[in-house]
Order: C-alpha cells, then sequence, then structure tokens
C-alpha cells in the first residue's frame, strides 16, 4: 500500500485556502457573543434565498432535519407512504420512517435518479408524496415528477441535500416542490464546518411552522404554542457558509473542470462516467463512475496511492434497517446493477490537473486501454 497521492477529499486544504477568512468568522462571532441564531443566520437565509430564487430559506441543523421537517410540514404522517428511490443516502428514508410513514421505493435509472416511468405503478390510496433524490448533485426529471405529482395529487418535498448550486432548465435544485432540504455537511460543496442543513420553500405557512419548531416551538422567551426540537444553527456555522456562498460558484466550476479532464482522459470504455445533460447544470458534490471489476479496480487505484470510494454498495431496501418493509434482493434490478459498478473518484476543487491524469492514466492501465 502507498502512501496517498490522490486524496478523495481534502478537508485541510480547503482549511490552508481560507485559513484567513475563516479565523476572522471565528473571531468575528466569538466577538459579538451571540452563538445561536441571530444576525449570521437571519442574512444566511436571506442570501441563500436569493441565491437559489426561494421565496424563503429556514436555516436548521442538518439536511436529515430539513428533510424531515420538509415532510412534516408537507402534512406527512403516520401510515402515509412517500415513494422515493433505494439509491440515496439512508437520511432519506429514515427522515420518512422518522414521522411514522413508509418509504416505498421506485427503481432508477440509468443516471442514477428515480425511472419517472415507473412512478405510478407505486401509487396508492395512501400515497401522500414524492420525495425524488438528486444523486451527486444532478436534478432528477422534475417536470415529469411535478405533473405526476399534480394529477395524483401528492406533495413534492425535494433530497436536495447535494444540489446546492445545482439547476435543471435554469430553475435551483430544492425550489421544485413545496420544501426542499440542503445539506450543509463538511463532505458537500457547500459546507459548514461540522453539521447544518436548510430548508427551502416557497410556502409561508412552512417556514413559519419550521422556524418555530426548530427552537422548541417557542413563539416568544416563555411561550411554547406546539412541542418543538432544538435545530437550531449555529452562528459559527452561519458566517462559514455567508463566506463560502461568495465562493461556491468557483468551486462547481473548478469541480466541473476537474470532471471534464477525467472524461478526456479516461479511455477504458469500462469506466463509464457520468455525462452532463443539456438542461442541466450539476453541483458535482460526487462523481460517480460506473466500473466494471469495480473492487479490483479499487483496490488497483488503492495500491498506487489514490483513494476512490464505493458511494454505496448497499441499496437502501437491501439494509437491514428497510427489512420490516418487506423487499428483497432483485426487486430494483438497475440500482442493485449500479451498487455492484459504483465507484467514487476523487474530484474536489484541490486537486491538480497532474493527479487527475494520474488517476485516469491508472483507470486505463488497469483495463488495458491506452
Ligand atoms: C442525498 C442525501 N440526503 C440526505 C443527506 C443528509 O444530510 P445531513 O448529513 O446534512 O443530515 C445527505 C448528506 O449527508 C445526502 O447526501
Amino acid at each position: 500500500m502507498s502512501d496517498v497521492k490522490v486524496p478523495f477529499v481534502d478537508l485541510k486544504q480547503r482549511y490552508h485556502e481560507e485559513k484567513a477568512e475563516l479565523l476572522a468568522c471565528v473571531e468575528r462571532v466569538l466577538e459579538s457573543g451571540q452563538f445561536i441564531l441571530g444576525a449570521d443566520v437571519d442574512e444566511l437565509e436571506r442570501r441563500v434565498a436569493k441565491f437559489t430564487g426561494a421565496k424563503h430559506c429556514v436555516a436548521l441543523n442538518s439536511g436529515t432535519d430539513a428533510l424531515m421537517l420538509g415532510l412534516w410540514t408537507a402534512g406527512v404522517g403516520r401510515g402515509d407512504e412517500v415513494i422515493t428511490t433505494p439509491i440515496t443516502f439512508v437520511a432519506t428514508s429514515a427522515a420518512i420512517a422518522h414521522l411514522g410513514a413508509i418509504p416505498v421505493y421506485v427503481d432508477v435509472d440509468e443516471d442514477q435518479n428515480i425511472d419517472v416511468t415507473k412512478i405510478e405503478q407505486k401509487i396508492t390510496p395512501r400515497t401522500k408524496a414524492i420525495m425524488p433524490v438528486h444523486w451527486t448533485g444532478r436534478i432528477a426529471d422534475m417536470g415529469a415528477i411535478l405533473d405526476i405529482a399534480q394529477r395524483h395529487g401528492l406533495k413534492v418535498v425535494e433530497d436536495s441535500a447535494q444540489s446546492m448550486g445545482a439547476y435543471w432548465h435554469g430553475k435551483h435544485g430544492g425550489t421544485f416542490g413545496i420544501a426542499g432540504a440542503i445539506s450543509c455537511h463538511p463532505l458537500k460543496n457547500f459546507n459548514a464546518v461540522g453539521d447544518g442543513g436548510l430548508l427551502l420553500t416557497g410556502d409561508d405557512g412552512i417556514a413559519e411552522k419550521v422556524r418555530l419548531y426548530r427552537n422548541h416551538g417557542l413563539a416568544r422567551r416563555d411561550y411554547c404554542v406546539e412541542w418543538g426540537i432544538n435545530s437550531r444553527l449555529d452562528a459559527l456555522h452561519a458566517a462559514v457558509l455567508l463566506m463560502r456562498l461568495d465562493r461556491l460558484l468557483s468551486v462547481i466550476e473548478r469541480r466541473r473542470r476537474n470532471v471534464e479532464l477525467y472524461r478526456s482522459l479516461v479511455k477504458a470504455p469500462q469506466c463509464r462516467l457520468p455525462q452532463c445533460k443539456q438542461h442541466e447544470i450539476n453541483s458535482f458534490v460526487m462523481f460517480i463512475s460506473q466500473s466494471d471489476d469495480r473492487d479490483r479496480l479499487q483496490a488497483f487505484l488503492r495500491d498506487r496511492g489514490i483513494e476512490s470510494l464505493v458511494y454505496y454498495g448497499t441499496p437502501i431496501h437491501l439494509h437491514p434497517a428497510a427489512a420490516k418493509l418487506g423487499y428483497k434482493r432483485g426487486d430494483f434490478p438497475v440500482a442493485e446493477g449500479q451498487a455492484d459498478r459504483v465507484l467514487a473518484l476523487p474530484h474536489h476543487q484541490h486537486l491538480t490537473g497532474a493527479q487527475i491524469e494520474y488517476v485516469a492514466q491508472s483507470i486505463n492501465q488497469f483495463y488495458g486501454a491506452s
């Protein structure tokens, strides 16, 4: 095993690149004495709403809470069914299940997003909502999803955790449905220095309810109108996110250039790289190849000091947590086939062209392509 030559992520490098600004944020927040909610959080909400085109943004302490509160305020509750996909992070299903609702899976398309041609056959009288996942920062086919939702009277709550800076026909991820959830986890491209999340909505009632609920349901210091939770974003995260909002487009652009370099250098047809569609702007939170003989390729890359990650090897319906839902291997053949092939390649904004060339050459060498 050689030393790491190409890291999968490099959060330390991000720190060094932004050190002066980050330390200024820390100092400013510590000096202010305002650590929870407050002016930075308000300003972040205003600026994210403007950036995304959402009427409201409510800052929370994770993308998972944004998913859960989006579903809850959209009216999803015990026994309701929510249609979603098995290709995602576990939080999508967990958010549904925590409300006592039931995740109902639909297989994915080649692009790893929900296959819209298979949604309608899963709709029952108990279906309340559709939760599309914009996997890797590529927006699902929202035209078809909104059409289905409208015809069947369903709510759409988007898992837009990965789509800060992603657009579909010029519209920002998380702004198509009644609510959308963005994650500011450190591995996202709009990242706090810890957990954080944002709920986007065009609905005044939802924004007001989530704002109240995130702060214990307190309308005033000593007046609780509804039992809530603590899902407030810390001021320090808000200050860092405000600083990083100005850099987001450049982060995405650097990642996009890396992706293009991969596309031009990887010659082996056994390693299929996702292509962009004309009507979309991808946020490139992840860059997931589908590679034959994936496990041996990953070991080969590891031996050459290249980190890669299987994102993910187990589709959600095959996790033990989903056992009660009664699915089995074979139910979602496209998702299951992808789970055997997916390999996320390093593509973060701190990579050099030489590092990408090295990864691409290694992939070509593994498959004997020149
Ligand atoms: C698709 C998806 N959904 C939900 C989440 C949950 O977000 P968070 O980690 O901020 O709770 C994430 C990120 O981790 C994600 O990638």
